[in-house]
């Protein structure tokens, strides 16, 4: 596996690759890998010929400088999980490689980034829209693997490949999950062991909220029902619940025929912030 620090040495190795005719996979990560990060290399790794994985954590994503702090960074580690995955170069840029000097253009995502995670973390996609086109700028990829487990990143992302025409095709992978249902992600290093325990009820609230979808309960019932559920933990503080729909992202008032929609969370346990969904369609 190659180490790349370069966007020069990135690109002048993507077009070798693409002038030979192999297929160039693309996972963007902030790094401290997990399961789910590796799924997205392994299957990026069946579906091209090469892969590129990024390490990147992102300051213009973070709107809270304390959550970038504090964001794990173990490249040593990664880079020795990558290999086995399947990974042919791994992208380890600088913040002075990425920016070399301070961004000026704006993404403005208008109704899709008015809602959950862009609502509460302001300037959060602006900087993953930035740092995406860069990526697939330097890199080119014919396939770029994103995961579910974000499915607003996954949206705004769609909607940038589709504006800006990035002749790509976005894979939007399922979330992979710990033995007890909690959602993997890299803040979950961060959870103190209180709040490792209590932080599966995140997903049976989305479970409870899906049950109750299926039998009919109205959208305001499974936001009551999960607001409740979580109120009970006095550790868990509920940041949001929605019941967006799969497309629009948009808030449901009553359900439509045969609607695919995402009940997404976001809530804070003990200083760490974690999101998660399911996706569900409704009768
Ligand atoms: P990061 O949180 O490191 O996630 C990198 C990719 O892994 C994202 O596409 C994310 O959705 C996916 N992922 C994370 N946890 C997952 C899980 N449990 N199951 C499946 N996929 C999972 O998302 C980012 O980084 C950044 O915003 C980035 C896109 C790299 C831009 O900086």
């Amino acid at each position: 596996m190659q180490i790349l620090q370069t966007a020069a040495a990135l690109q002048a190795q993507t077009e070798t690759w693409r002038r030979e005719g192999q297929r160039v996979g693309l996972v963007p990560t902030m790094g401290a890998l997990h399961e789910g990060h590796l799924q997205l290399v392994r299957a990026a790794a069946q579906e091209c010929d090469v892969v590129v994985v990024s390490i990147f954590v992102n300051p213009t994503q973070f709107n809270n400088p304390e959550d970038y702090r504090l964001y794990p960074r173990l490249p040593e580690a990664d880079a020795e999980l990558l290999e086995p995955a399947g990974c042919t170069a791994l992208f380890l840029p600088s913040v002075e490689e990425m920016y070399p000097r301070p961004t000026v253009l704006h993404f403005d995502f208008g109704s899709l980034e008015r809602v959950m995670e862009g609502a509460h973390r302001p300037g959060h996609f602006n900087g993953v829209a930035t740092v995406v086109s860069k990526l697939f700028h330097l890199c080119r990829p014919h396939r770029a693997y994103f995961g579910q487990k974000d499915f607003q990143q996954v949206a705004i992302v769609r909607q940038l490949v589709q504006d800006l025409s990035f002749d790509l095709e976005l894979v939007a992978f399922p979330t992979i999950r710990e033995a007890d249902g909690l959602a993997m992600s890299s803040r979950n290093r961060r959870l103190t062991p209180e709040a490792r325990t209590v932080a599966p009820m995140l997903y049976q609230a989305l479970q409870q909220a899906e049950r109750l979808v299926h039998e009919q309960a109205t959208p305001d019932a499974v936001r009551v029902a999960v607001s409740e559920l979580l109120g009970q933990e006095p550790s868990i503080t509920l940041e949001y619940f929605e019941v967006a729909d799969a497309e629009t992202l948009q808030p449901v008032s009553e359900w439509q025929p045969e609607q695919t929609v995402a009940l997404c969370i976001a809530a804070h346990l003990g200083g760490v912030r974690l999101i998660d969904n399911v996706v569900v369609k409704t009768a």
